[in-house]
This record gives structure tokens, C-alpha cells and sequence, in this order.
């Protein structure tokens, strides 16, 4: 087995991703990263001589699950060495920022730990660790590291797919109390204007048609436009509305607090901005959103939403919820669910609240039981998913704009996107990935829509 079929020059790298978007995106920068060192992306596990664990640190069980899939690394890791081949380890994301060290004396077998701020040196951090040094690198760098990674190689964006991710902001000032970002991802940065545009261009060059732009606090976004003046998120969707190849533009994830009127209007203005916001509450009782710090009350809350509306009445909403907050009592919960009752969610995202270990809800008093966590979460997801059933419903009969993004189940069949980010089927005949279409939503599934081409 020592004689490898791969040639030293192709290396092939195994990254799994977890967590949110902006772990999918930094996935494939680190991917383009490595590929200038001869490293190519392989989703065959057996294949890798290098395998990448891209981590989320939000809630405790998605750290727990990066410590069992090591677990599992380590054997194959040994099982190589038998057979004296390589495997090489890491540990990129918010776990390798939350435990540096750490992770080293827990998991034996990683070879190197890279936090998000510093993998633009993960081909460097990778030869010293060839080297046979177990490397940790989790300071925040002091260079800018999206001005060391390559930009999105032609090749591998058209593999992507026609719809792409783009970070524009970083971070988080927040520092709510449930809340572990502000330690992992850092201090809020947001990327300059003429980066942002130079990338979303080579997007569209390589055939991207939608574009999300991602941010832990998207809205917050500001720089100076090319007049210097400043330029919130709202100035910087009419700039990047302009590049003829995009067709849609989204962005995520948004505080309540950062929704200013410029973007506000974006929505009434730009038509490639899709009528699609998700916009995180958390719990719907102002006592708890205080404890949170989210700053801002339930009615504020519901009153934005409804000035958003007033200029784009077709706007889908979509929120994050946790149940079970320290100190959430009966009627706090209560107050959530009337919230959603008035909002009315085209799609949530709930989860029980999980104690974050050095952030100030885990000090607080007022721990909620187990099972009456479980017991509110599973009553908010049924009245949730309820909401998601009856927008889906809404949609049948109406036509729409559909961008096709991949083959679908039955030959024939292609998927795409509805402007409220629902996965429809259709039958597209003469039609090709990449095609935008105007279509007729004849059906509505628990998960997707169905439709039939028009015209
Ligand atoms: N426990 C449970 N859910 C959390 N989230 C963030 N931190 C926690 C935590 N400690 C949820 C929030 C956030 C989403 C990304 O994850 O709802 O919006
Ligand atoms: Fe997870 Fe937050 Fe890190 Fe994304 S930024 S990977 S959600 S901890």
C-alpha cells in the first residue's frame, strides 16, 4: 500500500463541514487555499491524505459530535500507519478557536488546529506540521486574511453550482448572553467594498446566477463607497445588483437592531433582492429578550417586520428561536408563541438553550429542566412547522420566478429555488441548470413545491 496510486503533487483533501453558511464558504476558500500547494477536494473519506474538520462551537452538542467524529479518525489514522501511509488531521472553525490546545491533549491524533481568522495560513501551518510539529494557530491575525486567499477558482465555482456564498462581514459586537460567536469569530470586521464587488464579479464571470451575502451580523455591514461616502448594507445591494450575470442577490443573518431604512427600501427597490429576510427573535417576552441583551422588545420587533412588510408585502419571514433561556418561565414561553402566532414564519429554526461555558447566561440563575425544554420546544416546532405548511399552501396557484439549481430525483425532474427559498420540482423539458423560469406552482409537499413550466 505504500506505493500510492496519487502522485505526490495531487494530494487530495476530505473537509467536512458543520454548522452555518459561513462554515461552508470558508470550506471552500480553504479548499482554493490548498490547491495552489497541489491539494484537490475529495468526498470520499478513504481517499484523503488530508482530512479537514471545519467546526461549529454554537450549542454543546455540535462540539460534541467534532470530539466523536476524531474519535473515529484516530483508528483510521492507525489503521494508515499499518500500512505506512499518511493522515493528516485538522481542526479548522469555531471549536479550534473555542479549545485550541485543548483539542490537542483530547484528541491525539490532530496534527493541526487553525482558527477561522488564520486559516488563510493553513498551507503554511500544513508543512510545519509535515514537519512533525503539532501546530495551533487561533490569534486573530493582524492581516486581513481575505486579501491572502485566492479568490474563487473558475473551475471549482462552476462545480459549485449556480448559487454561491460570499462573506462580507465577520464577527459579532452583540454579545448576547447566550451567545459564543463574539468569542470565536471576534471583534465585527466588515470586508471593503471594492473586495466584496471584485468577488461577486468573478461569481457571475463563472457562472453564479444568486448570490447570498453572509455575515453573523450581515446588516451590520458598513464601508466606504468609491465617493467615500459610508455605505450600509442597503447602498451595498445597489452596487452589487449592477453586475449583469447575478439575477439574486440574499443576504444572512440579520439583528433587528442593524434593519436601517436604506435596506429597508432595498427591499421595495431592487428586484433581485429576493422578498426573503431572516430575521432572529429568540423568544417573544421582553423580560427574556433583556436577559438575552438582544436590546430591542417583542412589539419593536413586530413593529419592523411590519414596515418591512408595508414595502415589500410579499416578504417571506424566517427566524431563529431558543426555548428554555435561564430564568424562561411558563408565561415568558407563552409570550414566544403568541409572537410567532402575529409574525407568522415562512421557516424557524428552534433549538433548546444550551449552556455555552463562559458566556453570562451560563452563570445565570434559573436553569429550565430538561424536559420542560423539551416540552416547549417540541409544542413551538409544531406550531412552526404549521406556518411553514400554510405559507407553502399560499403558494399554490401562484406564479413564479424559479432558478434551477441541480438535477432532480426522477429523470427528467430538475430542482430550483422559489424566491422564498423553498426547493420546487418541475419537469423542465428544454430548460438547464442555471435557467431562470416562470413557472406555476401546482402542489405543496412538507419540504418542497411542486410546478409546471408556463409560457
Ligand atoms: N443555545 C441554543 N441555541 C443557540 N443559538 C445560539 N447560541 C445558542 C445557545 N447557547 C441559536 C440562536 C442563533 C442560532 C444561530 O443558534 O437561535 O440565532
Ligand atoms: Fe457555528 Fe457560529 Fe461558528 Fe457558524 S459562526 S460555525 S454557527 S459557532
Amino acid at each position: 500500500m505504500s506505493e500510492q496510486v496519487t502522485p505526490v503533487n495531487t494530494r487530495k483533501v476530505f473537509v467536512k463541514t458543520y454548522g452555518c453558511q459561513m462554515n461552508v464558504y470558508d470550506s471552500e476558500r480553504m479548499t482554493d487555499a490548498l490547491s495552489k500547494d497541489g491539494y484537490v477536494a475529495t468526498d470520499v473519506l478513504e481517499d484523503a491524505d488530508l482530512v479537514l474538520l471545519n467546526t461549529c462551537h454554537i450549542r454543546e452538542k455540535a462540539a460534541e459530535k467534532v470530539y466523536s467524529e476524531l474519535g473515529r479518525l484516530r483508528e483510521m489514522k492507525k489503521d494508515r500507519a499499518r500500512d505506512g501511509r499518511e493522515l493528516t488531521i485538522g481542526v479548522t472553525g469555531c471549536v479550534a478557536q473555542a479549545e485550541g490546545k485543548e483539542i490537542l491533549r483530547r484528541a491525539p491524533a490532530v496534527d493541526l488546529v487553525i482558527g477561522p481568522q488564520t486559516y488563510h495560513r493553513l498551507p503554511e501551518a500544513l508543512r510545519r506540521a509535515k514537519g512533525g510539529e503539532r501546530v495551533v494557530e487561533t490569534d486573530y491575525a493582524l492581516e486581513d486574511k481575505f486579501e491572502h486567499l485566492p479568490a474563487p477558482d473558475r473551475a471549482r465555482t462552476r462545480a459549485r453550482g449556480v448559487t454561491a456564498f460570499l462573506t462580507v462581514q465577520e464577527g459579532c459586537d452583540k454579545f448576547c448572553t447566550f451567545c459564543v460567536v463574539p468569542y470565536t469569530r471576534g471583534a465585527e470586521v466588515s470586508r471593503p467594498v471594492a473586495q466584496i464587488v471584485a468577488e461577486a464579479e468573478k461569481l457571475a464571470e463563472a457562472g453564479v446566477r444568486e448570490v447570498t451575502l453572509l455575515g453573523q451580523n450581515v446588516n451590520a455591514w458598513h464601508g466606504a463607497g468609491p465617493d467615500g461616502a459610508e455605505w450600509g448594507l442597503g447602498d451595498l445591494l445597489h452596487r452589487l445588483s449592477e453586475i449583469e450575470g447575478l439575477a439574486r442577490l440574499r443576504y444572512t443573518t440579520s439583528h433587528p437592531r442593524d434593519m436601517d431604512e436604506r435596506l429597508i427600501a432595498a427591499h421595495r427597490d431592487l428586484p433581485k433582492l429576493m422578498p426573503y429576510l431572516h430575521l432572529p427573535v429568540q423568544s417573544g417576552s421582553d423580560r427574556i429578550l433583556k436577559a438575552m441583551n438582544r436590546r430591542h422588545t417583542a412589539a419593536e420587533y413586530v413593529a419592523l417586520i411590519e414596515r418591512i412588510r408595508a414595502v415589500q408585502p410579499d416578504l417571506a419571514i424566517s427566524g431563529d428561536f431558543i426555548v428554555g433561556f435561564p430564568g424562561e418561565t411558563d408565561e415568558d414561553f407563552e409570550a414566544t408563541m403568541r409572537l410567532v402566532e402575529t409574525v407568522f414564519y415562512a421557516q424557524a429554526f428552534s433549538f433548546k438553550y444550551s449552556i455555552r461555558p463562559g458566556t453570562p447566561g451560563a452563570e445565570m440563575d434559573g436553569h429550565v429542566a430538561e424536559e420542560v425544554k423539551a416540552e416547549r420546544l417540541e409544542r413551538l416546532q409544531a406550531l412552526l412547522f404549521s406556518q411553514q405548511r400554510a405559507f407553502a399552501a399560499r403558494c399554490i396557484g401562484r406564479e413564479i420566478d424559479l432558478l434551477l439549481e441541480k438535477p432532480g430525483r426522477m429523470p427528467g425532474q430538475l430542482v430550483g429555488r422559489s424566491p422564498w427559498l423553498q426547493p420546487v420540482n418541475i419537469d423542465a423539458k428544454g430548460s438547464e441548470i442555471g435557467d431562470i423560469i416562470r413557472v406555476r406552482i401546482t402542489d405543496a409537499g412538507p419540504n418542497s413545491l411542486f410546478a409546471e413550466a408556463i409560457g
